[in-house]
């Protein structure tokens, strides 16, 4: 319903609208909802992460999802990183974290991760293949958000990494923010203790998900051109 006008205009004149660009609080409203990438199967909200006891149900491909209200945000990621030296070992990580959000004067967006947060990574060349950690990050900054609206998809969110880096593109799958309760859902040990303590370590499995997993090729995927040109022209 927000985004009807808009997007009528957008349909009109083939233009890319960045909501990023409006006053922070109508920019706000349109940030408001769940946001998933690629394939997106990869989702906030019950059924990606269970914090209680730090287990995840994998999707069946990589991928990112963010959502967010006018205070709270939650994120679910997972990834692989290949190793150029190796191309065998190939990482996997997968995590989810929650918590406060606040939108920048100077276009990016800061996030105040809740100490609950958790991933886990899978990694068949490291000495332990396959561990549980904390997300021991208490901010985590986004240089500029941006929503373009696509004629044929309509609102794309694009997150740029603290260095500068692209997010995959993600498309607007619900208005509602799908989030699991927005408060710290599960007591993690003191977060000034060693870090390796805290780590759960854990035997990899053989046929685990690392092997059974294809990769989703939009993680790296470039963003279109006409994308790429209102990214400059906002990079005054
Ligand atoms: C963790 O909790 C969820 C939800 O209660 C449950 O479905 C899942 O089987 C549990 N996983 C592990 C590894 O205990
Ligand atoms: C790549 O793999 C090599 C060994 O196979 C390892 O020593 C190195 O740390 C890996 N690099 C990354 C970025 O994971
Ligand atoms: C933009 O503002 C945020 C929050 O105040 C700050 O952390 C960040 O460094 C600023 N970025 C630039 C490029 O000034
Ligand atoms: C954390 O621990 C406190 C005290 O043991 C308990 O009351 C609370 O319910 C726990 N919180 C969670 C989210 O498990």
């Amino acid at each position: 319903m927000l985004f009807t006008p808009v997007l009528g205009l957008v349909l009109a004149s083939f233009t890319p609208v960045v909501y990023s660009q409006l006053p922070l609080e109508q920019a706000q409203q349109t940030l408001i909802g769940t946001w998933s990438s690629g394939s997106k199967h990869v989702l906030t909200g019950p059924g990606f992460a269970n914090p209680a006891n730090q287990s995840f149900n994998y999707p069946p491909t990589t991928g990112i999802s963010y959502s967010f209200t006018d205070t709270f945000y939650e994120l679910s990621r997972y990834r692989f990183n290949s190793n150029g030296s190796d191309p065998t070992c190939i990482t996997g990580v997968i995590g989810w974290s929650h918590g406060k959000y606040q939108l920048n004067t100077n276009g990016s967006m800061t996030l105040f991760p809740f100490p609950d947060g958790y991933q886990q990574i899978q990694d068949p060349c490291a000495a332990v293949s396959n561990f549980i950690e904390d997300y021991r990050i208490t901010e985590e900054l986004y240089v500029q958000w941006a929503i373009f609206v696509d004629p044929t998809f309509g609102p794309k969110l694009h997150l740029n990494q603290f260095d500068g880096a692209p997010l995959a593109p993600m498309f607007q799958v619900s208005s509602q923010p799908n989030m699991l309760p927005t408060q710290p859902l599960r007591n993690v040990s003191d977060p000034n203790a060693d870090s390796e303590s805290n780590v759960q370590r854990r035997g990899l499995s053989k046929s685990g998900a690392l092997s059974s997993r294809r990769v989703d090729n939009v993680m790296t995927m470039g963003v279109s051109g006409l994308i790429v040109a209102a990214f400059a022209s906002l990079a005054l």
